[in-house]
């Protein structure tokens, strides 16, 4: 064969490679609102910087006629690029062949950029749009995806990993996303769960349909499966990339700073009255965020679950941060099982690549009950003391109004290896709030007085004239300094620039045993 000859037959199989299962499936894809593979890396990535590996990789399968359902590339594609200049490797499956079915050769293309991503210290992003295992393959199928499960594990920690789901991801296909760090779903698009529909109604009787029960909405509100929903592709694709931007590239780097343009010394007098006098009555804690954050730049993480808990990215002049918060506007900022579970997760996620955390506390204690009992709030509640205990960036806490009992611990105190805690002049610190703490400590005095209701309220008000403010815990040191509520960005940036070095180990184990 002549050269010439040679190069067209290259242009020709690269040419046949991008059309992936062909022009009539990459229709039926749009027809179904759906984008194709190579249109998501496009997306996703800085503006020709795709560079696609095993373009003609195959599968090997020649069972039930396979040996005809051919297609260069097989059922993902695979390859390296960037985003915002710095480098990511990325796989996205391609549901026109085959419904992106996971064959052994889809497998070894994915652990391949796998592998590529945790060597070459660079975040991994999955696009999943998939049927599942290729059924023609049995078991080889199983084989391959627990290959990806294991390296999701392997390099949790090492690379930041991110999953976007952008159509069905049904049976092994969730284990993956499931593994890496953060989801991504789109409504009306994106399903995930386990066992469809149809065998739901089969074992369980159930009828429920796909949105129901694994759309974007079930996962951002019931589960907590996914962290960002959107209502198209295309913002997902760019949700992606402005989350890469608050992270490093690996476990051993940190975040990027970032010029925002927005001064250390601002301060935003609203916070000095945004308490209410009323300690019962709820504020937003995202206005406090947003105020102190860079350009009130908050990047909320799992915004519709758990809401009694705030998880998010910002910058402090121009550096990330971790954002954990009580919310007093939901459930009054009680510490539930969800809430305990999404903190846990995002303190243990911000530790793994350097990201100093700042909490926001205001909390009344645990959520009391059967039902929080039953569901093993013991349990899980000591996730986030293990998670904020073990965790060794710098770590910051503020409380602006309630800190009482195990739930003022929990919330990175100082005895919990957290750095400092500061306190503005309206928190109130105690081993529990005013109206529970005088009912067991004046019990006696209560129940002989004429008016017992009367003499509650004069126990709280004693108790909480006593103990409501940050002054006692200051002069025991466990609150480091109470400051004006309008200077805590300076203090923050000027805490954290404090802590830049800091440098901080565990004992030397295997691994600790998280209670899971
Ligand atoms: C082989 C598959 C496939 C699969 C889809 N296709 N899934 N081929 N193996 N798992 C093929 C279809 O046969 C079809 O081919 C083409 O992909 C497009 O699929 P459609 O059904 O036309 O698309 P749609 O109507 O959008 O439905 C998508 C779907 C459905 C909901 C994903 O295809 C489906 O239910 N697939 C099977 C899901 C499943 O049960 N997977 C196995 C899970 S077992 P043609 O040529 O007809 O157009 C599993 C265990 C692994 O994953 C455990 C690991 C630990």
């Amino acid at each position: 064969m002549s050269k010439e000859r040679k190069l067209l037959e290259l242009k020709d199989k690269i040419e046949k490679a991008r059309l992936g299962g062909g022009k009539a499936r990459i229709e039926k894809q749009h027809k179904r609102g759906k984008l194709t593979a190579r249109e998501r890396i496009d997306l996703l990535l800085d503006e020709n910087s795709f560079e696609e590996m095993d373009p003609f990789k195959m599968h090997e399968c020649s069972d039930f006629g396979m040996e005809k359902k051919k297609f260069l590339g097989d059922g993902v594609v695979t390859g390296y690029g960037s985003i915002d200049g710095r480098l990511v490797f990325v796989y996205a499956f391609d549901f026109t062949v085959l419904g992106g079915s996971l064959s052994k050769a889809v497998a070894e293309k994915i652990v391949k950029v796998q592998e590529l991503s945790a060597k070459n210290g660079a975040p991994l992003i999955g696009i999943n749009d998939s049927g599942g295992a290729r059924v023609q393959e049995g078991v080889d199928a199983l084989a391959g995806y627990t290959d990806i499960f294991r390296n999701n594990i392997l390099y949790s920690g090492v690379v930041p990993q991110i999953s976007a789901v952008v159509g069905p991801c049904a049976g092994g296909a969730v284990y993956s996303p499931a593994l890496t760090d953060f989801i991504f779903m789109v409504k009306d698009i994106s399903y995930m769960f386990l066992t469809g529909p149809r065998v739901v109604k089969s074992v369980t009787h159930e009828e429920v349909t796909k949105e129901e029960l694994g759309g974007a909405t079930t996962h951002a509100t019931k589960s907590g499966v996914s962290h960002f929903t959107y209502d198209d592709e295309k913002s997902l694709f760019q949700g992606i990339r402005e989350l890469l931007s608050y992270l490093p590239q690996n476990n051993t780097e940190e975040p990027q700073a970032v010029e925002m343009g927005d001064s250390v010394n601002r301060v935003d007098e609203d916070l000095n009255y945004i308490i209410p006098d009323d300690p019962n009555r709820a504020y937003d804690m995202k206005k406090v965020i947003n105020s102190i954050l860079d350009n009130g730049e908050f990047m909320e993480v799992q915004p519709l679950y758990a809401k009694n808990m705030i998880v998010g990215f910002g910058r402090l002049n121009g550096k990330s941060v971790g954002i954990v918060a009580n919310q007093p506007k939901s459930l009054a900022g009680v510490i539930d099982v969800k809430a305990s579970n999404k903190a846990a997760r995002f303190v243990r996620f911000c530790d793994c690549f350097n990201i100093p955390l700042v909490t926001f506390e205001d909390v009344p204690g645990f959520m009391p009950g059967t039902d929080q009992e039953f569901q093993g709030i013991i349990k899980h509640g000591s996730k986030l003391l293990y998670a904020y205990a073990e965790a060794t960036v710098p770590k910051i806490t503020i409380i602006t109004r309630k800190g009482y009992g195990g739930a003022f611990c929990v919330m990175n105190s100082r005895n919990l290896r957290g750095d400092l805690s500061l306190a503005w002049p309206s928190a109130e610190i105690a081993v529990m709030g005013p109206k529970g703490a005088s009912s067991i400590i004046f019990r006696h005095e209560i129940e002989e007085a004429e008016n017992p209701k009367e003499k509650l309220q004069e126990k709280i008000k004693e108790y909480r004239d006593k103990f409501a403010n940050p002054y006692v815990a200051a002069s025991k040191g466990i609150i480091d300094e109470v400051i004006e509520p309008k200077a805590t960005r300076y203090k923050l940036i000027k805490s954290l620039e404090m802590l830049n070095n800091k440098r901080d180990d565990l004992p030397p184990k295997k691994h600790g045993n998280i209670p899971l």
